[in-house]
């Protein structure tokens, strides 16, 4: 068994040299791939699915029987930490999550703060326990949490919105309850984050997926600060934190003050542009196209081509789409887009 510290993904995120470049794929288990919808169908939903590591243990392993994949990732949910504030949440199928209660208030807040027991969400570590013995070490396993942020974004609107209604009035009109909502999603992140490493995750990754709401220092008052002190709880562990955000591009002389190890981003902003931008302190995830994937086998090997150039030659490159896989994707677009990191990759690790 060789140590973890050994994989590819590893040693892209130290810059160590390699010999190709490592890729896994945003939600890389999910609903292109038709054995998923197949136990979706099944158990009764992807709730159900979360909450049952045997089921949970299988899925996060299917994309891995199919794709040569330098990482697993834990089959879950940024949300299911509403299990430690007793808040519940359901999907509905086109519909995005579901709470069934909002939080937009000091009184809404204090209706919930509580000591935030992880025995609550404890089917998430059972969940890792399994894939851990499966995997036997060929490949990390990547545990995630969305930001404080991101996740209070969902806790205040309640549901999936698209236009953040009453996250942007607070944002204008109550700063001080958003950050007592902060504190408490952080203190409550830090024991759910820091039970997934003793379970064993080789990697944490952060979703701020909605921190492109907060404009200027708002973004580093109520987003970096709170990623900030996640890291700063857990740095005595030594995983290697990668932090996501989308549309970085307003963002670039915030996010070179993080503390993390890569930062991964869509595909709103070039590779290059964006590494020349931020300079050499982290690796960098991602950012191919996933409407790519619907493009002929030719295209696909183009497009791969160019975003390996402009990474340029150098390890630091974690290869990945710039938001999550749909399921309007054909799964051997996915294998077409393997095989060409494999094949075009290793010409931009040595020089
Ligand atoms: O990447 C992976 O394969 C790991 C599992 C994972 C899921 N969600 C599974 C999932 C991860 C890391 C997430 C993160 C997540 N969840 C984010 C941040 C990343 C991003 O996409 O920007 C957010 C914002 C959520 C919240 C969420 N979960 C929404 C808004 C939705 C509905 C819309 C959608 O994208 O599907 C989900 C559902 C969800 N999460 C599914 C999966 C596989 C689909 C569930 C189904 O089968 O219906």
């Amino acid at each position: 068994m060789q140590p973890t510290s050994n994989h590819l993904l590893l040693k892209a995120i130290n810059k160590e040299p390699i010999d190709r470049t490592p890729l896994w794929i945003m939600r890389q288990a999910g609903r292109y791939l038709p054995e998923y919808m197949d136990l979706k169908n099944k158990s009764g939903g992807f709730i159900n699915l979360v909450k049952n590591p045997e089921l949970a243990c299988e899925i996060t392993m299917q994309p891995l029987k199919r794709f040569s994949l330098d990482s697993a990732i834990l089959f879950s949910d940024i949300l299911i930490i509403s299990d430690m504030f007793g808040i519940e949440l359901s999907f509905e199928d086109n519909k995005g999550p579901k709470f069934d209660k909002t939080i937009r208030n000091d009184r809404d807040l204090s209706a919930i703060v509580q000591d935030y027991d992880v025995n609550q969400v404890r089917y998430v570590f059972d969940t890792i326990n399994r894939i851990k013995s499966e995997l036997n070490n060929e490949v990390p396993l990547i545990g995630f949490i969305g930001s404080p942020w991101t996740v209070a974004t969902y806790f205040i609107e309640g549901n999936s919105t698209k236009n953040f209604n009453n996250v942007k009035k607070l944002i204008s009109t109550d700063e001080k309850f958003l950050s007592n909502l902060l504190d408490e999603i952080t203190k409550a992140s830090i024991k759910y984050i820091h039970q997934q490493i003793v379970s064993g995750v080789d990697v944490v990754m952060i979703f701020d997926t909605w921190g492109g709401l907060l404009q200027g220092d708002k973004y580093l008052d109520l987003s970096i600060k709170y990623v900030n002190r996640i890291k700063d709880a857990i740095k005595n562990k030594g995983i290697p934190i990668i932090y996501y955000i989308r549309e970085p591009r307003e963002k670039i002389s915030y996010i070179k003050d993080l503390e993390v190890d890569v930062i991964g981003i869509d595909s709103s902003i070039g590779l290059g542009e964006f590494r020349r931008a931020v300079g050499d302190k982290f690796a960098v995830q991602g950012n191919f196209d996933k409407d790519i994937l619907k493009l002929d086998d030719a295209a696909i090997y183009n497009s791969v081509d160019l975003l390996l150039n402009e990474y340029g030659f150098s390890s630091g490159h974690i290869f990945n789409l710039g938001v999550g896989i749909t399921p309007d994707i054909d799964p051997e677009k996915v294998k077409t887009l393997v095989d060409a990191v494999r094949e075009l990759s290793p010409s931009y690790n040595k020089r």
